[in-house]
């Protein structure tokens, strides 16, 4: 979530908590804590409970107030949602998972961080437990391995000729995120003035950085696997990349007819979901109003039909070629 209000915003909340009904008591896992937006809504019913996870340990302090109030019903873990399965939930009752993806305000307005484009010095976008910052992939990885990452992470239609430019210019100057962003302004002929003309290199660097594709894949499939029957998993995203695979994944396994040539044994296995809603559900005219960044958030939900935990999916094939991008992270 990017946001241009003067405070955290939880978006779609009052969507989100009709959708997974949180009155009926259950345990509920928040695989984006963030500010705690959600997970404190959830804790206002009493018979819950919340299990919270964050890669950024700046979230660590909100946490620490929430478990001061709710200390039996309240755990945090400083983890990527990816490892989800390494918990031991088995036992837990899960009435609902829920993923709000992308990053916070407080995070965009963390000029340490290098998320936006008007923060200054190293290039960084690490939101926590990374291997690598985008200093390592501007300055390290090559030109075709940089253009397929804005292309393909960013729709950058100018990505080539900006691939150029960055390994012309680190040959003289180290880049940092200023010289990022005039290079940026320089090097693009096609302007358009709703949208900054670096935000769509620096959205790509962050999906890369955070290996925000196999971390949501990841996330997607180990939440199904630790949902308990009539579950919720209801997802936000805020890009098109994501929904995308959000709603593959939600679809391919609601509905019976086979959806993929590398899969057609689908029609005989098990259909994971229902899918109450086949369209995304975005946000009111009142809180567009109140919150302008709320505008690309997108969410959509499904109910898992019965406690099966091991289930066929083609997910890592469907979107193999935005991995294989992701892997090329691995040697830095
Ligand atoms: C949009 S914010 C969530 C805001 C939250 N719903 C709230 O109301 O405060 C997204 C959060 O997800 C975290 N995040 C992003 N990717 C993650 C991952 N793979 N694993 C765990 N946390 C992640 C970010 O660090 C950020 O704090």
């Amino acid at each position: 979530m990017v946001s241009d209000a003067p405070k955290h915003y939880p978006v779609l909340l009052k969507e989100l908590v009709s959708i997974i009904s949180p009155q009926h008591g259950g345990t509920f896992i928040d695989c984006t804590f963030g500010q705690g937006g959600y997970s404190k809504e959830i804790l206002k019913f009493k018979n819950t409970k919340v299990i919270a996870f964050d890669r950024d340990i700046d979230s660590k302090p909100k946490a620490v107030e929430i478990e001061k109030n709710f200390s039996e019903r309240f755990i945090f873990k400083n983890k990527k949602f990816s490892q989800l399965e390494d918990l031991k939930i088995k036992n837990e009752n899960v009435k609902g998972i829920i993923f709000d993806l992308g990053f916070s305000y407080t995070q965009i307005k963390d000029a340490s961080k290098g998320l936006s484009f008007y923060s200054h010095g190293k290039l960084n976008m690490r939101m926590g437990l990374n291997s690598f910052s985008a200093d390592d992939v501007i300055n390290k990885l090559n030109e075709k391995e940089l253009e397929k990452i804005f292309k393909f992470f960013g729709e950058e239609k100018e990505a080539k000729k900006i691939a150029i430019n960055i390994a012309r210019k680190r040959k003289k100057n180290k880049i940092d995120t200023k010289s990022l962003v005039e290079l940026i302004e320089k090097t693009k002929i096609k302007k358009n003035f709703k949208l900054h003309s670096a935000t769509k290199v620096f959205q790509a660097l962050r999906i890369f950085v955070n290996k925000e594709i196999t971390e949501l894949i990841s996330g997607l499939i180990s939440a199904t696997k630790v949902l308990k029957k009539d579950g919720i998993l209801a997802i936000v995203t805020f890009h098109s990349l994501e929904d995308k695979i959000v709603k593959y994944f939600f679809k391919s396994l609601s509905e019976k007819k086979s959806i993929s040539r590398y899969m057609p044994k689908l029609e005989q296995s098990e259909i994971i979901f229902n899918m109450p809603e086949k369209k995304p559900i975005t946000p009111s005219t009142k809180e567009l109003k109140e919150n302008i960044s709320s505008r690309s958030a997108k969410l959509r939900y499904v109910i898992k039909k019965d406690d099966v935990y091991k289930f066929e999916t083609d997910i890592y094939e469907k979107f193999q070629y935005l991995i294989e991008i992701e892997n090329i992270g691995n040697k830095l």
